[in-house]
C-alpha cells in the first residue's frame, strides 16, 4: 500500500491504513532489535532472584565472571548515581542490594560477547539469602495492613444510613486477576555512549522522557546528556510506561562500566517474571436497592495487589475508584481504596489503568441485583444509567455532560436484537442440558485525560523542506495504535497535502522535550493538537508572506491539495515554500497543547479529572460446555463512541483489539504464583492470550454517530483503552450461562473465567439447585 498521493484521501477522517502497515507485513519495519549495532557491542542479561522475600547475605558472582565470553558484570554498587527506577516514589531499585522483595527481582546484569553467553553466565550466580516470610496476596496484605501507599476514601451522601434503610440489600465479593501485557516485542534497550559523557538510548518505551531522566540519575548525569529514541514498539499496552526505565538504566550502567555499547533484550520468561502487570483486585461490596433494581446506596472496599513498590499504583487505583460508577448514578456511595503491598512484582499500567477493575465491581453488583430480583440484568443496568439533565454527577464531582448512553444502549439493543435473542437463549437453555448459553449487554464510560493534570500537555516540531516535504516529530510514541498515522493526517489536513509528503520520525527526547507518557489514550488528543498548532503557525507565516508579495488579504490565500491559490494565481506547494525560503520565511515551528478545563484535588477526590468521557457498549453471547467448562464466544455486537473519527479503520482496529484483549483478561489469561511466590505462568505454554480462532464467528462492530462536544482535535475522541472494557460483556454472558444451570442466584465466578473456574461455578450452581 502506498501512501495516498492526494490531500483529500489523506485528510483526517479517512480510513487509511496504518502508516507502517506495508513495513509491518513485509518485515521491513525497524524495531529496536533490528537496529544495526557497532561491532564491539555486548549483549546483556539479568540475574534474577528466585525467592520472594529475603535478605542477601552474599552475592557470589565468581562463576559469572568466569563464564565464557563475559566482559563485565554490574551490581548495585556499580551504579554511579541513583539505584532507582521508580517514577513516582524512589522505591524501585535497579538492582536489589540488601533486600529481595519479589521472585524475579533483578540482582545484577552481565555483559558478554553474545546473548547466549550472557544468559548462561547469569544463571551461574550463587545467591546466599536469609529467607523471610512473604506476603503474597491481597487478603494477607489487608490482614497485615501492608500497603505501598495510604488508603484513600471517597464518600458522597449518607451511604451507611441509606443502606440500613434500603428495602433490599445484598453483599458480595468481586475477584479479578491480573494480566500480563504480552506485547509481541519484549522489553529492550540499547545504550551507546556518545562523546563528552552523552549517551544515546534506543528503547522500546511509551515514556522516552522518563527513561531519559532515570538513565541520567542512574549515571549521575543530567537530562541533556541523555538522548532517548523510539521509532516504534511492537506493543506496549501500558507495560512500557514505567518498566523500560529499568532495562535502559541497566544497559546504561553496563555501557558505562564496560565502555562498550550494550544491547539488553530480555527473553519472554524473564520479561514475565521481572516486569509489572495489571493489578489484580478484590472488592467487598454492600448494596441497598429498591424493588425495581435501582441502587440506593453502595459501599465498596476496594483492594489491589500493588506488588513490592508503588510504581504507578497510586494513579491506577485512583482511576479504579473513579470508574466504580462506570455508567451509573450512585447517589450515596463510599469507596475505600487499599493499595496493598505484597512480595510480588510491582504492578503497573495496563490498558484501562485500573478503570476496568473498578467497572467490574459495579457490573457485578448490578448483575447480582438483577438475579436477586429476577429481572433481566439489562433492565437493571438501564434503570441505573446516568441521567441526561439530573442524576448526572459522578461521585468525584464531575458532571456527565454529554450522556449518550441511554441512546447508545437502545440503538445497540435494537441492532443486536437483544430481546429476541434473550428469549432464544432461554429456549436453548430449557432444551439443552450439556451446553448452556448466556447473553449480556454491558456499557463503558471511560474518563479521558491523565488524572494528574500536569501530564495533559504535548509538544511537536514541524519542518517544511524546500522541496515541499514535511517532517514531523512529536512527543507521542507509536506502539501499533496508529498514533503517527492520525497525527500525520492532522498535518495533511492543515496544510492540505497528501500523506506521501509527510514523514513522522521516531520519538526523540533531543527534539521534543519533557513529554508525557503516551498513555491514558490521550496520544492523539494531545499530540494531534500540538502538531496542528505547529502546522498552523507555519501556515500563518506563509499566508502573511503571500499577502505581502501579492498584496491580497489572508482569505485570498488557500492551501488546496498540494497547490496554493493566492488571489487568482496558483502555485505548487513545493515551489511556494521554495520561494518562501528564498524570502527568508522560517519553515520550522514548534507546537504546544495543554488540555483545558481539567482540575483535580487528589486528597479530596473531587474535581474534573477528565476532559470528557468516551462511551461504548457491547452485547456478547456465549456458549459454555458444562462437562469441560469450555467457553465459546458465539457473537458480539459493539457500538462504540469515538466522536468524529480521525481514522475509522484505525479506530475499528483499536475496538476489535481492545475488546479481544479485555476478553482474554477475563477468560483465559491466568497468572499463577506458587505458594513461595514464584510466577509459574511465564511463557505462552502456560499463559493463554486469545488467538485469531477466539474471534467470534459473528461480529458486528460500529462507530456511534456523533462528535465530541468538547473541542478536541476535529471533535474526535480517544479510543486506545475504552474498548478493552467491552470485554466485560463476555464475562457477564458467561455468568448468565452459569445462572441457567441453577437457581440463577449466587453465581460464584471469579475472573478470569477459565474453563476450570466455569466448571466449578457450574457445579456449585447445580448443587445449590439440587440441595
Ligand atoms: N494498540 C496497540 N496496537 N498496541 C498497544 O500497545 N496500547 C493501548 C492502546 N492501544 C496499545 C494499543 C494503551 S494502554 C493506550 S494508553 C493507548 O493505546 C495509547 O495510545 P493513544 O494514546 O495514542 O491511544
Ligand atoms: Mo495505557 S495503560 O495508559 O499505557
Amino acid at each position: 500500500m502506498r501512501k495516498p498521493a492526494s490531500a483529500d484521501e489523506s485528510r483526517a477522517g479517512q480510513p487509511l491504513p496504518h502508516e507502517s502497515a506495508h513495513l509491518h507485513v513485509s518485515g521491513r519495519a525497524l524495531y529496536c532489535d533490528d537496529i544495526p549495532l557497532p561491532a564491539n557491542t555486548l549483549h546483556a542479561a539479568f540475574g534474577l532472584s528466585r525467592i520472594a522475600h529475603g535478605r542477601i547475605r552474599k552475592l557470589d558472582l565468581t562463576d559469572v565472571y568466569a563464564s565464557p565470553g563475559v566482559i563485565g558484570v554490574a551490581v548495585a554498587s556499580d551504579i554511579p548515581g541513583e539505584n532507582n527506577y521508580g517514577a513516582v516514589i524512589n522505591d524501585d531499585p535497579i538492582f536489589a542490594d540488601a533486600l529481595i522483595e519479589y521472585a524475579g527481582q533483578p540482582l545484577f546484569a552481565v555483559a558478554a560477547i553474545s546473548y547466549q553467553a550472557a544468559r548462561k553466565a547469569a544463571a551461574r550466580a550463587k545467591i546466599d539469602c536469609e529467607e523471610l516470610p512473604p506476603i503474597l496476596d491481597i487478603r494477607s496484605a489487608l490482614a497485615a495492613q501492608s500497603f505501598v501507599l495510604p488508603t484513600q476514601r471517597l464518600v458522597r451522601g449518607e451511604p451507611q444510613q441509606k443502606l440500613e434503610r434500603a428495602s433490599h440489600r445484598l453483599q458480595g465479593t468481586m475477584v479479578v486477576g491480573g494480566q500480563d501485557h504480552f506485547y509481541l516485542e519484549g522489553q529492550i534497550a540499547i545504550a551507546l555512549a556518545q562523546e563528552d559523557g552523552a549517551m544515546l538510548i534506543h528503547c522500546s518505551t511509551q515514556h522516552p522522557t522518563e527513561v531519559q531522566h532515570i538513565v541520567a540519575h542512574a549515571l549521575g548525569r543530567r537530562a541533556h546528556d541523555i538522548n532517548v529514541q523510539c521509532r516504534r514498539m511492537g506493543g506496549g499496552f501500558g507495560g512500557k510506561e514505567s518498566q523500560p526505565a529499568l532495562i535502559a538504566a541497566a544497559a546504561a550502567v553496563l555501557a558505562h562500566k564496560t565502555g562498550r555499547p550494550i544491547k539488553l533484550r530480555i527473553d519472554r520468561d524473564a520479561d514475565m517474571l521481572m516486569t509489572g502487570k495489571r493489578h489484580d483486585f478484590l472488592a467487598d461490596y454492600d448494596v441497598g436497592f429498591d424493588g425495581s433494581g435501582r441502587i440506593e446506596a453502595l459501599t465498596v472496599m476496594l483492594a489491589s495487589r500493588c506488588g513490592y513498590s508503588a510504581d504507578l499504583s497510586g494513579p491506577v487505583n485512583d482511576r479504579a475508584v473513579c470508574h466504580v460508577d462506570n455508567a451509573y448514578f450512585l447517589e450515596h456511595v463510599e469507596i475505600v481504596s487499599h493499595r496493598c503491598k505484597t512480595n510480588t512484582v510491582s504492578n503497573t499500567a495496563f490498558r484501562g489503568f485500573g478503570g476496568p477493575q473498578g467497572m467490574l465491581v459495579i457490573e457485578q453488583v448490578l448483575d447480582d441485583i438483577a438475579r436477586k430480583l429476577g429481572l433481566d440484568p439489562l433492565a437493571v443496568r438501564h434503570r441505573n444509567l446516568y441521567g441526561i439533565t439530573e442524576r448526572n454527577t459522578t461521585p468525584y464531582g464531575q458532571v456527565v455532560e454529554d450522556n449518550i448512553l441511554p441512546a447508545l444502549f437502545d440503538e445497540l439493543a435494537g441492532s443486536a436484537s437483544y430481546e429476541q435473542r434473550r428469549r432464544e437463549v432461554a429456549e436453548w437453555n430449557r432444551s439443552h442440558e450439556s451446553t448452556k448459553r448466556g447473553i449480556a449487554l454491558t456499557p463503558v464510560k471511560f474518563g479521558i485525560s491523565f488524572n494528574a493534570t500536569l501530564y495533559n500537555q504535548a509538544g511537536a516540531l514541524l519542518h517544511i523542506y524546500t522541496d515541499g516535504t514535511v517532517l514531523l516529530n512529536h512527543g507521542g510514541t507509536e506502539m501499533g495504535q496508529g498514533l503517527h498515522t492520525k497525527v500525520a493526517q492532522v498535518v495533511a489536513t492543515e496544510l492540505s497535502l497528501p500523506l506521501s509528503a509527510i514523514r513522522i520520525t521516531g520519538t526523540d527526547t533531543w527534539k521534543v522535550p519533557n513529554t508525557s507518557a503516551t498513555a491514558a489514550s490521550s496520544g492523539s488528543d494531545l499530540n494531534g493538537k500540538a502538531a496542528q498548532a505547529a502546522a498552523q503557525t507555519i501556515r500563518e507565516r506563509l499566508v502573511q508572506w503571500a499577502c505581502q508579495t501579492d498584496n491580497v488579504t489572508p482569505d485570498a490565500v488557500r492551501f488546496d491539495n498540494g497547490t496554493v491559490h493566492i488571489g487568482t494565481r496558483s502555485v505548487a506547494f513545493a515551489e511556494f515554500v521554495r520561494q518562501a525560503h528564498a524570502a527568508r520565511i522560517q519553515l520550522s515551528a514548534t507546537g504546544f497543547y495543554r488540555t483545558p478545563k481539567i482540575h483535580w484535588d487528589r486528597t479530596r477526590f473531587q474535581g474534573r479529572p477528565f476532559f470528557y468521557f468516551a462511551y461504548g457498549a457491547a452485547v456478547s453471547e456465549v456458549s459454555i460446555d458444562t462437562f469441560t467448562g469450555e467457553t465459546r464466544l458465539l457473537r458480539v455486537d459493539i457500538l462504540h463512541d469515538v466522536g468524529r473519527s480521525l481514522n475509522p479503520a484505525v479506530d475499528l482496529g483499536q475496538i476489535e483489539g481492545g475488546f479481544l484483549q479485555g476478553t482474554g483478561w477475563l477468560t483465559t489469561e491466568e497468572l499463577w504464583w506458587d505458594p513461595r511466590g514464584e510466577l509459574k505462568t511465564h511463557a505462552p505454554s502456560t499463559y493463554k492470550i486469545p488467538s485469531v480462532s477466539d474471534w467470534p464467528a459473528e461480529a458486528h462492530i460500529s462507530l456511534f454517530a456523533g462528535e465530541n462536544r468538547e473541542e478536541t482535535i476535529y471533535r474526535s475522541k480517544a479510543v486506545g483503552e475504552p474498548p478493552l472494557m467491552l470485554g466485560i460483556s463476555v464475562l457477564h454472558a458467561i455468568r448468565d450461562a452459569i445462572a441457567s444451570c441453577g437457581s440463577g442466584q449466587n453465581i460464584s465466578l471469579a475472573a478470569p473465567a477459565t474453563a476450570e473456574a466455569v466448571l466449578r461455578a457450574v457445579d456449585k450452581a447445580r448443587k445449590e439447585q439440587s440441595s
